[in-house]
Protein backbone atom coordinates (compact mmCIF):
# COMPACT_ATOMS: atom_id res chain seq x y z
CA UNK A 1 0.00 0.00 0.00
CA UNK A 2 1.42 3.58 -0.76
CA UNK A 3 0.00 6.93 -0.15
CA UNK A 4 -0.86 8.79 -2.87
CA UNK A 5 -1.62 12.64 -3.31
CA UNK A 6 -4.93 12.40 -4.17
CA UNK A 7 -6.12 17.25 -4.52
CA UNK A 8 -4.03 19.28 -4.95
CA UNK A 9 -3.99 23.26 -4.13
CA UNK A 10 -2.31 26.57 -3.84
CA UNK A 11 -2.62 29.93 -2.95
CA UNK A 12 -0.69 33.41 -3.07
CA UNK A 13 -1.91 36.62 -1.76
CA UNK A 14 -3.10 39.36 -4.38
CA UNK A 15 -0.34 41.96 -3.45
CA UNK A 16 2.60 41.73 -5.97
CA UNK A 17 6.14 42.89 -5.25
CA UNK A 18 7.86 43.37 -8.85
CA UNK A 19 11.54 44.03 -9.40
CA UNK A 20 10.73 47.34 -10.47
CA UNK A 21 9.05 48.20 -7.20
CA UNK A 22 12.28 47.10 -5.31
CA UNK A 23 14.17 49.24 -7.54
CA UNK A 24 12.64 52.06 -6.41
CA UNK A 25 12.81 50.97 -2.62
CA UNK A 26 17.05 49.84 -2.53
CA UNK A 27 19.85 49.25 -5.09
CA UNK A 28 18.96 47.09 -7.37
CA UNK A 29 17.91 46.88 -11.24
CA UNK A 30 15.26 44.43 -12.56
CA UNK A 31 18.27 42.82 -14.95
CA UNK A 32 20.35 41.83 -12.27
CA UNK A 33 17.65 40.06 -10.67
CA UNK A 34 16.40 38.40 -13.63
CA UNK A 35 19.36 37.43 -14.68
CA UNK A 36 21.17 36.09 -11.36
CA UNK A 37 17.72 34.29 -10.17
CA UNK A 38 15.40 34.33 -12.59
CA UNK A 39 12.97 35.87 -10.68
CA UNK A 40 10.53 39.12 -11.96
CA UNK A 41 8.10 39.21 -8.93
CA UNK A 42 6.73 38.11 -5.54
CA UNK A 43 3.38 37.90 -3.82
CA UNK A 44 3.25 39.63 -0.70
CA UNK A 45 0.73 39.13 2.15
CA UNK A 46 -2.20 41.46 2.76
CA UNK A 47 -1.91 43.70 5.84
CA UNK A 48 -4.16 41.52 8.32
CA UNK A 49 -3.57 38.07 6.17
CA UNK A 50 -0.94 36.00 8.32
CA UNK A 51 0.08 31.90 7.11
CA UNK A 52 -2.65 30.39 8.73
CA UNK A 53 -5.10 32.18 6.68
CA UNK A 54 -3.33 31.41 3.41
CA UNK A 55 -3.05 27.62 4.69
CA UNK A 56 -7.09 27.84 5.63
CA UNK A 57 -7.38 28.88 2.03
CA UNK A 58 -5.63 26.32 0.44
CA UNK A 59 -7.11 23.38 3.00
CA UNK A 60 -10.64 24.31 2.22
CA UNK A 61 -10.04 24.09 -1.63
CA UNK A 62 -7.78 21.03 -0.63
CA UNK A 63 -11.47 19.96 1.00
CA UNK A 64 -13.78 21.21 -2.10
CA UNK A 65 -11.80 19.04 -4.92
CA UNK A 66 -11.32 15.70 -2.37
CA UNK A 67 -14.50 13.63 -1.69
CA UNK A 68 -13.83 14.22 2.08
CA UNK A 69 -15.47 16.40 4.72
CA UNK A 70 -13.60 18.26 6.87
CA UNK A 71 -14.72 15.80 9.92
CA UNK A 72 -13.01 12.87 8.00
CA UNK A 73 -9.87 14.53 7.89
CA UNK A 74 -7.46 12.71 10.69
CA UNK A 75 -3.96 14.92 10.21
CA UNK A 76 -2.89 18.04 9.28
CA UNK A 77 0.31 18.94 9.04
CA UNK A 78 1.70 22.66 8.28
CA UNK A 79 5.13 22.71 7.18
CA UNK A 80 6.63 26.60 7.51
CA UNK A 81 9.28 28.60 8.84
CA UNK A 82 6.96 31.58 9.10
CA UNK A 83 3.89 30.46 11.92
CA UNK A 84 1.81 32.84 12.76
CA UNK A 85 3.15 32.50 16.49
CA UNK A 86 5.34 30.22 18.80
CA UNK A 87 2.35 28.72 20.15
CA UNK A 88 -0.64 27.30 19.18
CA UNK A 89 0.64 25.72 16.00
CA UNK A 90 -0.36 27.22 12.70
CA UNK A 91 -1.84 23.50 12.21
CA UNK A 92 -4.10 23.75 15.20
CA UNK A 93 -5.38 27.36 13.94
CA UNK A 94 -6.20 25.72 9.91
CA UNK A 95 -7.44 22.74 12.41
CA UNK A 96 -10.45 24.77 13.83
CA UNK A 97 -10.95 27.42 10.75
CA UNK A 98 -11.86 24.53 8.34
CA UNK A 99 -14.09 22.49 11.26
CA UNK A 100 -11.49 19.25 11.15
CA UNK A 101 -12.52 18.43 14.63
CA UNK A 102 -11.31 14.97 14.26
CA UNK A 103 -7.86 15.73 13.38
CA UNK A 104 -4.49 15.92 15.26
CA UNK A 105 -1.44 17.81 14.04
CA UNK A 106 1.48 20.15 14.41
CA UNK A 107 3.93 22.28 12.45
CA UNK A 108 6.87 21.17 10.99
CA UNK A 109 10.02 23.23 10.36
CA UNK A 110 12.65 22.08 7.35
CA UNK A 111 12.26 25.50 5.40
CA UNK A 112 12.51 24.89 1.51
CA UNK A 113 12.36 21.16 1.99
CA UNK A 114 9.53 21.39 4.28
CA UNK A 115 6.69 20.10 2.09
CA UNK A 116 9.37 16.93 1.25
CA UNK A 117 9.76 15.80 4.88
CA UNK A 118 6.06 16.78 5.14
CA UNK A 119 5.13 14.39 2.22
CA UNK A 120 7.31 11.62 4.04
CA UNK A 121 5.83 12.14 7.53
CA UNK A 122 2.17 12.01 6.38
CA UNK A 123 2.88 9.21 3.75
CA UNK A 124 4.39 6.78 6.92
CA UNK A 125 1.26 7.77 9.27
CA UNK A 126 -0.87 6.43 5.98
CA UNK A 127 1.69 3.45 4.96
CA UNK A 128 1.19 2.18 8.67
CA UNK A 129 -2.36 1.62 8.32
CA UNK A 130 -3.48 3.61 11.06
CA UNK A 131 -4.65 6.49 9.28
CA UNK A 132 -7.14 7.12 5.87
CA UNK A 133 -5.82 10.58 4.83
CA UNK A 134 -3.57 13.44 5.87
CA UNK A 135 -3.28 17.16 4.83
CA UNK A 136 0.00 18.16 3.94
CA UNK A 137 0.52 21.66 3.66
CA UNK A 138 3.95 23.73 2.79
CA UNK A 139 3.78 27.46 2.60
CA UNK A 140 5.42 30.76 4.20
CA UNK A 141 5.10 34.47 4.45
CA UNK A 142 8.38 35.41 3.98
CA UNK A 143 7.76 38.77 3.82
CA UNK A 144 7.51 39.16 7.41
CA UNK A 145 10.76 37.74 8.19
CA UNK A 146 12.30 39.94 5.00
CA UNK A 147 14.39 42.96 5.68
CA UNK A 148 13.47 45.34 2.78
CA UNK A 149 17.18 47.02 2.98
CA UNK A 150 19.24 43.78 2.41
CA UNK A 151 19.15 43.95 -1.18
CA UNK A 152 21.57 40.58 -0.57
CA UNK A 153 18.09 38.66 0.40
CA UNK A 154 14.98 40.45 0.25
CA UNK A 155 14.91 40.03 -3.79
CA UNK A 156 14.82 36.39 -3.14
CA UNK A 157 11.77 35.48 -1.30
CA UNK A 158 7.76 35.57 -1.44
CA UNK A 159 4.97 34.81 -0.03
CA UNK A 160 2.48 32.00 -0.48
CA UNK A 161 2.10 27.87 -0.66
CA UNK A 162 0.18 25.02 -1.43
CA UNK A 163 -1.09 21.48 -0.17
CA UNK A 164 -1.84 17.93 -1.10
CA UNK A 165 -4.24 15.47 0.89
CA UNK A 166 -2.82 12.07 0.42
CA UNK A 167 -4.59 8.81 1.22
CA UNK A 168 -3.91 5.31 0.43
CA UNK A 169 -3.51 3.77 -3.02
CA UNK A 170 -2.50 0.03 -4.41
CA UNK A 171 -0.94 1.52 -7.31
CA UNK A 172 -0.20 5.63 -7.35
CA UNK A 173 2.06 7.26 -5.05
CA UNK A 174 5.04 8.18 -3.76
CA UNK A 175 7.50 5.26 -4.50
CA UNK A 176 10.88 6.83 -3.09
CA UNK A 177 12.44 9.33 -1.26
CA UNK A 178 16.01 10.64 0.42
CA UNK A 179 16.02 13.20 2.78
CA UNK A 180 18.94 14.89 4.57
CA UNK A 181 19.97 17.28 7.01
CA UNK A 182 23.16 18.96 7.78
CA UNK A 183 22.81 21.19 10.96
CA UNK A 184 26.74 22.62 10.18
CA UNK A 185 25.27 24.71 7.41
CA UNK A 186 22.47 26.34 10.21
CA UNK A 187 25.12 29.56 10.12
CA UNK A 188 24.60 29.97 6.79
CA UNK A 189 21.08 30.88 6.62
CA UNK A 190 19.62 31.83 9.57
CA UNK A 191 16.72 34.47 11.55
CA UNK A 192 19.35 35.25 14.43
CA UNK A 193 16.47 36.86 16.71
CA UNK A 194 13.60 36.25 18.60
CA UNK A 195 13.98 32.67 19.76
CA UNK A 196 15.49 31.28 22.48
CA UNK A 197 19.03 31.62 22.03
CA UNK A 198 18.43 35.69 21.31
CA UNK A 199 14.90 36.43 22.77
CA UNK A 200 13.51 39.95 20.98
CA UNK A 201 14.52 42.92 22.66
CA UNK A 202 15.09 46.17 21.89
CA UNK A 203 18.73 45.84 20.85
CA UNK A 204 17.57 42.81 18.44
CA UNK A 205 15.31 44.68 16.63
CA UNK A 206 17.70 47.51 16.85
CA UNK A 207 20.54 45.33 15.18
CA UNK A 208 17.86 43.50 12.73
CA UNK A 209 18.42 40.49 14.03
CA UNK A 210 14.63 39.48 12.97
CA UNK A 211 15.07 39.13 9.85
CA UNK A 212 16.45 36.48 7.68
CA UNK A 213 20.49 36.70 7.05
CA UNK A 214 22.08 34.56 4.51
CA UNK A 215 25.70 34.16 3.09
CA UNK A 216 24.38 33.45 -0.85
CA UNK A 217 27.37 32.64 -2.16
CA UNK A 218 27.96 29.31 0.38
CA UNK A 219 24.36 28.58 -0.16
CA UNK A 220 24.21 28.92 -3.84
CA UNK A 221 27.58 26.25 -4.33
CA UNK A 222 25.99 23.73 -1.53
CA UNK A 223 22.54 23.80 -2.94
CA UNK A 224 23.38 23.48 -6.53
CA UNK A 225 25.64 19.59 -5.25
CA UNK A 226 22.66 19.13 -2.65
CA UNK A 227 20.35 19.22 -5.03
CA UNK A 228 21.74 17.74 -7.67
CA UNK A 229 23.67 14.59 -5.88
CA UNK A 230 19.97 13.51 -4.06
CA UNK A 231 18.50 13.83 -7.71
CA UNK A 232 20.56 11.67 -9.36
CA UNK A 233 21.29 9.40 -6.66
CA UNK A 234 17.52 8.51 -6.04
CA UNK A 235 17.14 7.65 -10.12
CA UNK A 236 20.20 5.47 -9.81
CA UNK A 237 18.62 3.63 -6.93
CA UNK A 238 15.02 3.14 -8.60
CA UNK A 239 16.92 2.42 -11.73
CA UNK A 240 15.38 5.42 -13.58
CA UNK A 241 17.33 7.76 -15.93
CA UNK A 242 16.64 11.82 -17.06
CA UNK A 243 14.36 10.41 -19.42
CA UNK A 244 12.08 8.44 -17.37
CA UNK A 245 10.80 11.14 -15.50
CA UNK A 246 8.37 12.70 -17.04
CA UNK A 247 7.94 16.07 -14.73
CA UNK A 248 10.67 17.35 -12.72
CA UNK A 249 9.39 20.13 -10.06
CA UNK A 250 12.33 21.43 -7.80
CA UNK A 251 12.36 23.87 -4.87
CA UNK A 252 12.49 27.59 -6.52
CA UNK A 253 15.55 29.48 -5.26
CA UNK A 254 17.50 30.02 -8.11
CA UNK A 255 17.02 29.19 -12.10
CA UNK A 256 20.83 28.93 -12.07
CA UNK A 257 20.67 26.15 -9.03
CA UNK A 258 17.61 24.57 -11.31
CA UNK A 259 19.38 24.08 -14.50
CA UNK A 260 22.54 22.39 -13.54
CA UNK A 261 20.04 20.20 -11.21
CA UNK A 262 18.44 19.21 -14.27
CA UNK A 263 21.27 18.86 -16.44
CA UNK A 264 23.38 16.63 -14.40
CA UNK A 265 20.74 14.37 -13.77
CA UNK A 266 20.23 14.61 -17.85
CA UNK A 267 16.47 15.91 -17.38
CA UNK A 268 15.35 18.06 -20.57
CA UNK A 269 14.16 21.59 -20.35
CA UNK A 270 10.61 21.15 -21.44
CA UNK A 271 10.40 18.65 -18.83
CA UNK A 272 11.00 20.88 -15.76
CA UNK A 273 8.40 23.32 -14.17
CA UNK A 274 9.57 26.87 -13.27
CA UNK A 275 7.70 29.33 -12.21
CA UNK A 276 10.65 31.77 -9.65
CA UNK A 277 9.72 34.17 -12.46
CA UNK A 278 6.17 34.56 -10.85
CA UNK A 279 6.69 33.88 -7.22
CA UNK A 280 9.95 34.15 -5.82
CA UNK A 281 11.04 31.69 -3.25
CA UNK A 282 8.11 30.75 -1.30
CA UNK A 283 10.07 28.55 1.04
CA UNK A 284 8.04 25.38 1.80
CA UNK A 285 5.32 26.59 -0.50
CA UNK A 286 7.07 26.09 -4.20
CA UNK A 287 7.34 23.02 -4.51
CA UNK A 288 3.04 22.58 -3.87
CA UNK A 289 2.33 25.89 -5.98
CA UNK A 290 4.41 24.69 -8.65
CA UNK A 291 2.93 20.71 -8.31
CA UNK A 292 -0.84 22.29 -8.31
CA UNK A 293 0.16 24.72 -11.40
CA UNK A 294 0.97 21.80 -13.11
CA UNK A 295 -2.24 19.78 -12.75
CA UNK A 296 -4.02 22.80 -13.95
CA UNK A 297 -2.16 23.23 -16.64
CA UNK A 298 -2.46 19.34 -17.50
CA UNK A 299 1.35 19.18 -17.57
CA UNK A 300 1.39 16.63 -14.61
CA UNK A 301 -0.81 13.63 -15.93
CA UNK A 302 -2.47 10.11 -14.47
CA UNK A 303 0.72 7.69 -14.11
CA UNK A 304 3.53 10.13 -14.69
CA UNK A 305 6.60 9.40 -12.95
CA UNK A 306 7.44 12.91 -10.79
CA UNK A 307 10.70 13.58 -9.32
CA UNK A 308 10.50 16.12 -6.47
CA UNK A 309 14.06 17.95 -4.98
CA UNK A 310 14.68 20.71 -2.31
CA UNK A 311 17.41 22.50 -1.04
CA UNK A 312 17.21 24.88 1.99
CA UNK A 313 17.72 26.46 5.63
CA UNK A 314 19.57 23.76 8.07
CA UNK A 315 20.78 22.44 5.68
CA UNK A 316 18.04 20.39 4.79
CA UNK A 317 17.45 18.74 1.21
CA UNK A 318 16.04 15.63 -0.38
CA UNK A 319 14.07 14.15 -3.30
CA UNK A 320 11.24 12.20 -3.97
CA UNK A 321 9.51 10.33 -6.92
CA UNK A 322 6.04 10.15 -7.17
CA UNK A 323 3.92 7.62 -9.72
CA UNK A 324 1.08 10.36 -10.02
CA UNK A 325 -2.22 9.03 -9.63
CA UNK A 326 -4.11 11.92 -9.51
N1 LIG B 1 21.08 43.87 -6.76
C1 LIG B 1 22.24 44.30 -7.30
N2 LIG B 1 23.44 43.84 -6.91
C2 LIG B 1 23.46 42.94 -5.93
C3 LIG B 1 22.29 42.46 -5.30
C4 LIG B 1 21.06 42.97 -5.76
N3 LIG B 1 19.89 42.59 -5.25
N4 LIG B 1 22.64 41.58 -4.37
C5 LIG B 1 23.97 41.47 -4.40
N5 LIG B 1 24.47 42.29 -5.33
C6 LIG B 1 25.86 42.52 -5.69
C7 LIG B 1 26.82 42.03 -4.64
O1 LIG B 1 26.98 43.00 -3.64
C8 LIG B 1 28.09 41.82 -5.46
O2 LIG B 1 28.73 43.04 -5.61
P1 LIG B 1 30.32 43.13 -5.44
O3 LIG B 1 30.88 42.20 -6.49
O4 LIG B 1 30.58 44.57 -5.68
O5 LIG B 1 30.60 42.65 -4.05
C9 LIG B 1 27.55 41.40 -6.83
O6 LIG B 1 26.18 41.78 -6.86
C10 LIG B 1 27.67 39.92 -7.12
O7 LIG B 1 27.21 39.22 -6.00
P2 LIG B 1 27.35 37.70 -5.93
O8 LIG B 1 27.03 37.26 -4.53
O9 LIG B 1 28.61 37.23 -6.57
O10 LIG B 1 26.17 37.24 -6.90
P3 LIG B 1 25.75 35.79 -7.23
O11 LIG B 1 25.85 35.57 -8.67
O12 LIG B 1 26.40 34.79 -6.31
O13 LIG B 1 24.20 35.81 -6.88
C11 LIG B 1 22.62 35.22 -5.19
C12 LIG B 1 23.77 36.12 -5.57
C13 LIG B 1 21.48 35.46 -6.16
C14 LIG B 1 22.17 35.59 -3.78
C15 LIG B 1 23.10 33.76 -5.26
O14 LIG B 1 24.29 33.59 -4.56
C16 LIG B 1 22.07 32.80 -4.73
O15 LIG B 1 21.03 32.61 -5.31
N6 LIG B 1 22.38 32.13 -3.62
C17 LIG B 1 21.47 31.18 -3.02
C18 LIG B 1 20.64 31.92 -2.02
C19 LIG B 1 19.32 31.27 -1.80
O16 LIG B 1 18.74 30.69 -2.65
N7 LIG B 1 18.83 31.41 -0.58
C20 LIG B 1 17.50 30.94 -0.33
C21 LIG B 1 17.35 29.88 0.63
S1 LIG B 1 18.23 28.44 0.31
C22 LIG B 1 17.49 27.78 -0.96
O17 LIG B 1 16.34 27.94 -1.13
C23 LIG B 1 18.33 26.99 -1.88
Amino acid sequence: MKASISSTSHYAPEKTLTNQDLEKIIDTTDEWIKTRTGIEKRHIIGENEATSDMATNIALDLLKKSKLDAKQIELIIVCTVTPDHFAPSTAALVQNNIGASKAWGYDLSAACTGFLYGLETGAKFIESGKYNNAMIIGLDSMSTIMDYQDRNVCVLFGDGGGGAILEKSNRYGIIDSLLRMDGSGGKFLIVPGGGSRMPTTSKTIENREHFLKQDGKTIFKFAVKGMADVSEEILRKNNLSGDDIDLFIPHQANKRIIDAAAKRCGISQDKVVININEYGNTTAGTIPIAINESVISGRLCKGDILLLAAFGAGFTWGSMIIRWGN
